[in-house]
């Protein structure tokens, strides 16, 4: 069976691009990444990369005169390379409504916090400050608005008292690395559909027992 064609667009670390790269190094997994785009050049993720034997490029958004411009050329990478989907994993370039759009429903991201709360960035000291118990992770399917779009999967962890904005990021960071490849695995297989803005999944497992915090 062919596997689903991923582009993963880093700008930094990568060890989301990581977790991706060992799921698709099982023989059996849906999906194989075809490019790895880095709008920074010389980024640990673009190591990561090369190391899996990937193919890499790196697109610098530096090096336009405007979103329009390398955004167009993203796409050109993205339509050569071929792509059915698009993953954002840490690419920190906001993108145009036009880019949104030309990737509807084939194009995700991952945040770390249990969307809609907190968006944006600095979200672990800022749940960490509204007092909340639990934080977590979501996969999504874009939208134009930052970080909206149709939930795909969760992970909640707990705020524990002692945590700093690191600690609380480590322990989420761990459930990114679960979720990603997870939910690129149900796109693959077809078992995600989208109705009214809110996604099915079709023979989802329920996770178990509620959390409770402290316990
Ligand atoms: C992750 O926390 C991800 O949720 C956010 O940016 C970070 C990227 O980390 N969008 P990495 O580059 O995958 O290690």
């Amino acid at each position: 069976m062919s596997k689903l064609k991923v582009a993963v667009l880093i700008s930094g670390r990568g060890s989301n691009l990581q977790a991706l790269i060992d799921a698709a190094a099982d023989p059996a997994y849906p999906a194989e990444i075809v490019s790895v785009v880095s709008n920074v050049p010389g980024v640990m993720g673009l190591e990561r990369a090369g190391k899996a034997g990937l193919a890499t490029a790196t697109i610098n958004h530096r090096d336009f005169a405007g979103r329009e411009p390398f955004e167009a050329a993203l796409t050109d990478h993205l339509r050569a390379v071929g792509a059915e989907l698009v993953c954002l994993a840490g690419f920190m370039r906001l993108l145009t409504d036009g880019f949104v759009s030309a990737w509807h429903d084939r194009l995700l991201n991952i945040h770390p916090s249990l969307l809609p709360a907190f968006k944006g960035l600095d979200v672990q000291q800022r749940a960490i400050d509204a007092g909340v118990r639990f934080s977590g992770c979501t996969v999504h399917y874009v939208r134009p608005a930052m970080d909206s779009g149709p939930i795909i999967v969760q992970a909640a962890v707990p705020i524990l008292a002692a945590d700093t904005a690191d600690t609380l990021a480590a322990r989420i960071l761990e459930q990114e690395h679960r979720i990603y490849p997870l939910a690129v695995r149900l796109f693959a297989e077809g078992r995600l559909t989208i109705v009214d803005e809110r996604v099915v999944v079709a023979d989802a497992r329920p996770s178990g027992d509620a959390l409770v915090n402290p316990a």
